[in-house]
């Protein structure tokens, strides 16, 4: 599979503003160098604690967010540059899901109005054509075709969170970013939202980025996995990688933090997670350098990057990709 996205070595700093001339006393390194490809047709999860980084890389992929220093390439485009991402059609082809369909659907326009909109901005359809596209995309989503006349507050979170999928794919894109797309919703519409995320992107052939806090949520969705802490990357693999072999204790940790549904074994649940917590609070100077911050990742296999250099890996008894291969 060739690679739709290529994001290399991004970094988006926040001015923080100070003082009587409320000059510039310091940066927020919000995305702090990070690298990592999306195949086509694939979910790649980045996942990660509040805070981490996380939607503002999806901004920065979407060209909502200026980026500090550098790239990323849309087929081998480097769209970090408005008139790239304008001649290229960009914003056509990439789409966004939010968190929370409750504030971003408008409220005082009707479910027509909301999903035709990136239509009108790209396509030219006369009025019946559009209406027919529109209830062709609310087929698509499970939706009745009286939802056209509806207004969002009409529906359930799950209804709306369709809603706000049916809008991002009206365009045919080739990459939906999903910020937190199930998690305002209860964990039984969650399941049934993912599904449906799947479906439509076999149909369509869709690579997602999927952004989520929650190792749990994206289990069954994600092809491969970037875990990002403080606007670094820790771990990046497969999903077998990071769920069967996690190496990072940031990732251990995230995979503890999962809630058991397991009644029997829940107190060995919990005293592992207790486990793993220590290891976090103690060895903080074992895992991240003499700042607090994220090493460079080393390459431990064809697929799984950590963040640990060679020593501190040999320590852990995990081998590096040439001692791997020779
Ligand atoms: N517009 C902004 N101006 C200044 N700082 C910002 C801005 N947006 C985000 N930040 C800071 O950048 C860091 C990363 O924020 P970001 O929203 O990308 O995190 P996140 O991983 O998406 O978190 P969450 O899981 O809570 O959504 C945070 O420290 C945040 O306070
Ligand atoms: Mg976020």
């Amino acid at each position: 599979m060739d690679d739709l996205m290529q994001i290399k070595d991004l970094k988006v700093y926040y001015p923080v503003r100070g003082g009587f001339w409320n000059r510039i006393v310091d940066w927020v390194k919000a995305v702090d160098g990070i690298s990592f490809n999306i195949k086509a047709g694939e979910t790649y999860g980045l996942i990660g604690e509040s805070g981490s980084g996380k939607s503002t890389t999806g901004k920065s992929i979407l060209g909502l967010q200026k980026v500090t220093s550098g790239s990323i390439k849309y087929n081998g485009h480097d769209v970090t540059k408005k008139s790239v991402r304008r001649s290229l059609k960009y914003n056509h082809d990439v789409q966004m899901i939010f968190q929370d369909p409750q504030s971003s659907l408008n409220p005082e326009k009707r479910v027509e109005e909301i999903i035709a909109e990136p239509l009108r901005n790209f396509e030219h359809l006369s009025k019946h054509q559009e209406k027919l596209r529109v209830l062709q995309l609310l087929d698509i989503v499970g939706l009745d075709p009286d939802a056209l006349y509806k207004y969002p507050f009409q529906f359930s979170g799950g209804q709306r969170q369709r809603i706000g999928i049916a809008r991002a794919v009206a365009t045919n894109p080739k990459l939906i970013v999903a910020d937190e797309p199930v998690s305002a919703l209860d964990l039984s519409v969650q399941a049934q939202v993912l599904n449906f995320m799947k479906k439509i992107q076999r149909e369509f052939n869709i690579s997602y980025l999927f952004i989520s806090h929650d190792l749990g949520v994206v289990r069954h969705m994600c092809d491969n996995i970037a875990i990002m802490n403080h606007g670094r990357l820790v771990e990046v693999g497969t999903k077998e990688d990071i769920y069967k072999h996690p190496v990072h204790i940031y990732t251990k940790r995230l995979l503890a933090a999962i809630p058991s549904i397991d009644v029997e074994h829940r107190e060995e649940h919990r005293a592992e997670r207790k486990r793993i917590e220590k290891i976090y609070q103690d060895k903080k100077d074992f895992y991240y350098d003499q700042n607090g911050k994220a090493f460079p990742l080393t390459k431990i296999s064809p697929t799984h990057f950590v963040a640990l250099p060679k020593d501190k890996l040999r320590q852990l008894n995990v081998s590096t990709d040439e001692e791997v291969e020779s």
